[in-house]
């Protein structure tokens, strides 16, 4: 009864809360639609939840390029036109609302602006070009994957006995990446302890698409207490150094501990490290599965003997295959699924001039959204946008302005060399060593995205996809 009662006033509280921020917030602006909504304190929370993506399709339709969602008392105005992006993204005034993002979704440490801001560019100017984009560091990263990618195939190898086994294709691709990618980044991990930060990363991952909403910790505590408690368990596995750690993580840390150890305890640290861990695999893991997923499922499998061809013709050198690079980007195009999302620290906030001629005023408390996926889908910059065409980049120069899967600016992820390395590794070995076939596979039950989890960076497959896999004779 009085845990109710509490429950109650509690809520009531922050009901009123959030009311009396919108009644203040919401006189500042005139020149935007904000989408009406039913609920007072959650807004949108639900048409959100349920399924972000046909929620931005429905209200691009309805209200045109520029709308204002509000979930849970946070505003986002969705900037949708393609010709508007880069206005929005050189806008000096608007920043990368990562430094916000990463304290709820990973559970880092609040800091001071300008410690911040000198994280973000210690990390972009240097540490990130520096380990994981130069090509002699980005080399030495692929050469730790494919040992470690080498040494657990050869270990399902010796036990195989080159029969047929049956599994499921993101299974499979998970086991291709999880353990070989955490090695290479984090160092010698032990199994055991291996095991076990795959476990929370698993139940963590499950959840990720409502951590990534940036809702208040209490509501994660409350409600997704497991998915909570296994990041928690993740961070304090992390924050132990292990030996033959990655360039990359090496410099992370040591500019963590050392420039900013006063403010960052060991757990901050580790909560750092969780960001770089997760960034690393939970995007990877089911971008593999929709690669290898056309594959088989185009033209017969008539794009891996392609592959094979080039592969054939130039050796493994990765740089050369054109064709798994326009497969990659193809995959990415279909299912690349981010909201590039900016804020202002500036206490009038901003405006952007708009290409229609009309001025967009942001409030400091807004966030800013832009979802690529609108322009990938296309048809006037991408036609017959539905279709796999694996071979749709492989006459491009450049890629186009509108494909963005990425990000853009300062904050495109640094990790997407080092991602398409790793999946041209697992495409040398389908080709060379690997026999890989679907299973009973029926097209009406083919698998599509997990609704709830968009703009977390890739589409998640609601359903997974029964295969078998043989080595071939060596
Ligand atoms: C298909 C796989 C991947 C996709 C689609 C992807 C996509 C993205 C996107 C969209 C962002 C944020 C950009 C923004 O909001 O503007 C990002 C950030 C990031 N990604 Fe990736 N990523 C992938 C794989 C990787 C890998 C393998 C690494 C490994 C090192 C990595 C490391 C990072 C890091 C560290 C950041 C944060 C950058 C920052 O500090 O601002 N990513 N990624």
């Amino acid at each position: 009864m009085i845990v109710t009662a509490i429950y109650t006033f509690f809520i009531i509280g922050v009901c009123a809360f959030v009311l009396s921020f919108n009644w203040k917030t919401k006189r500042l602006y005139t020149n935007y639609t904000l989408i009406p909504y039913r609920i007072p304190i959650l807004g949108h929370l639900f048409d959100f939840l349920k399924d972000a993506n046909q929620f931005i399709f429905d209200n691009f339709a309805k209200y045109g390029s520029i709308f204002t969602a509000n979930i849970c008392g946070q505003r986002f105005t969705f900037l949708l036109d393609v010709h508007d992006l880069l206005t929005m993204t050189k806008n000096p005034s608007l920043v990368f609302s990562g430094s916000e993002m990463v304290t709820t979704i990973f559970g880092s440490r609040r800091v001071e602006k300008d410690i911040q801001e000198d994280i973000a560019q210690v990390l972009h100017k240097t540490i990130y070009p520096q380990t994981l984009q130069r090509s002699d560091a980005l080399n030495a990263l692929t050469v730790r994957f494919v040992e470690s990618f080498h040494q657990s195939l050869e270990k399902d190898r010796m036990s195989s006995n080159e029969e047929w086994r049956q599994c499921t294709l993101f299974d499979l691709c998970h086991r291709f990446i999880f353990g070989a990618s955490t090695r290479a980044l984090f160092g010698d991990i032990e199994d055991e302890e291996l095991k076990e930060l795959e476990t929370n990363f698993v139940t963590f991952n499950d959840k990720f698409y409502v951590f990534s909403r940036g809702l208040p910790v209490w509501f994660y505590k409350l409600f997704y207490r497991s998915a909570y408690q296994a990041r928690e368990k993740g961070i304090k596995l992390l924050i132990k150094q292990r030996p033959n750690q990655s360039e990359f993580i090496t410099a992370a840390r040591e500019f963590y501990e050392e420039k900013h150890g006063d403010v960052f305890s060991p757990t901050d640290v580790g909560a750092r490290m969780m960001i770089f861990f997760w960034a690393s695999l939970g995007n990877t893991i089911p971008a593999t599965f929709w690669v290898l997923y056309y594959l088989l499922t185009t033209d017969k499998g008539r794009v891996l003997e392609v592959l094979r061809d080039e592969i054939l013709t130039h050796g493994e050198n990765m740089n050369e295959m054109k064709v798994a690079d326009s497969v990659i980007n193809e995959t990415l195009r279909l299912i690349g699924n981010v909201f590039l999302m900016r804020c202002t620290y500036k206490e009038d906030g901003t405006s952007l001039d708009l290409h229609d001629g009309r001025q967009l005023h942001i409030h400091p408390k807004d966030l800013v959204c832009y979802y690529p996926t609108i322009s990938h889908y296309d048809k006037s910059i991408f036609p017959d946008p539905y279709k796999f065409q694996y071979d749709r980049f492989l006459h491009l120069d450049k890629l186009p302005g509108s494909y963005m899967p990425f990000g853009i600016g300062k904050s495109m992820c640094p990790g997407r060399f080092f991602v398409r390395n790793e999946v041209k590794t697992i495409l040398i070995t389908l080709v060379k060593e690997i026999e890989l076939e679907l299973v009973d596979f029926n097209y009406q039950q083919r698998p599509r995205f997990r609704k709830e989890c968009v703009g977390t960076g890739v589409m998640v497959p609601d359903r997974d996809v029964k295969v078998r896999y043989r080595f071939k004779k060596q």
